[in-house]
């Protein structure tokens, strides 16, 4: 089917309490791996172009690759743009068929980060795209940062409020312990300020840095209001290990495909797990629509069994 915007997702995640996996990609195989996963388990997903992928892939080719991929599948898959810099980038990524923006202002001084998320979404939803912002920061796991650091970067659920009344984003990403980029999943979220956030701000909240957190954790954080998971690195380290298996057994192979496949297979496994692990696999039915919530749960109870 055509790319769909967020709105009836995010609806239908914040009432059935599931989160929405968004899974970041570089080239044509993650794009495959995510949506062949996300049909197989009949999950909405979100694919997602970060600033490193626009530099590697370009914007015209990711934005591409993902709409074939939609295409191609009867499940909703968003595009979405992944810690947008400027305004300049996410007017380019409406333009190159985004149905998703995100704005991300979390470094600038606070009535900035207002001033720019609030111009986005004023330009975006003219034409009906939703709008991510994030407050408070998700700090970067390259830069050695400290417990006290990622303490101190923490989403203030006062401020939050703020500034979703002040800025009229759709979806906020909060910052309650997880750090980009980590390699083993170690990181507990602090779901006591989660609680608080959700308890001022009402729109869908974002969970960024998510390889870096423990199964356990995630699970609580669904259920306190976290909507939408952002992946990456999990699925990176997954590809190499593909591509660095293939080559050991295989050194002198010249046809490429035979390591990138199995490196896509990897991917699109873990993909599949982190869509169970969110609770988003079978919520679409064979007409692409929301099968009702009492379905849902006796697929679910009826998969356990066998
Ligand atoms: O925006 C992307 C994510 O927050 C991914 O974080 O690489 O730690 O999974 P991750
Ligand atoms: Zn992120």
């Amino acid at each position: 089917m055509p790319l769909v915007t967020p709105t009836e997702v995010y609806k239908q995640a914040m009432a059935q309490r599931f989160a929405i996996g968004a899974f970041n990609v570089n080239n044509m195989e993650a794009v495959q791996a995510i949506v062949e996963a996300a049909q197989e388990e009949r999950a909405p997903v979100f694919i997602q172009v970060s600033q490193g992928a626009i530099r590697y892939a370009g914007l015209a080719y990711a934005a591409g690759l993902v709409k074939i991929a939609a295409s191609l599948v009867d499940v909703p898959v968003i595009l979405h743009l992944d810690h947008g810099t400027d305004f300049e980038q996410n007017v380019m990524c409406l333009r190159a068929g985004f149905t998703s923006l995100m704005y991300d202002g979390s470094k600038k001084p606070f009535e900035e980060n207002v001033a720019i998320t609030k111009r986005v979404v004023e330009i975006a939803h003219i034409v009906g795209i939703p709008v991510e912002a994030e407050l408070g920061q998700v700090l970067q796991s390259t830069d050695g940062v400290s417990e006290e650091q990622v303490r101190a970067a923490m989403t203030d659920p006062d401020q939050a409020k703020l500034f979703i009344e002040l800025t009229g984003a759709d979806s906020l990403a909060v910052a309650i312990g997880s750090v980009h980029a980590m390699r083993s999943a170690e990181a507990e979220l602090d779901i006591d300020r989660l609680r608080a956030i959700r308890a001022k701000v009402n729109v869908p909240l974002v969970l960024h840095g998510s390889s870096g957190v423990k199964e356990d954790s995630i699970r609580e954080a669904i259920e306190h209001g976290i909507c939408k998971i952002n992946v990456a690195t999990y699925l990176n380290q997954a590809f190499v290990q593909g591509l660095r298996e293939t080559i050991e057994k295989m050194p002198y192979e010249p046809d490429y495909r035979k390591h990138l496949q199995v490196a896509r297979e990897y991917v699109k496994e873990r993909v599949r797990e982190k869509i169970r692990l969110f609770g988003s696999n079978g919520r679409i039915d064979s007409t692409g629509g929301f099968v009702s919530p009492r379905t849902v749960h006796r697929a679910v109870d009826l998969g356990a069994l066998e």
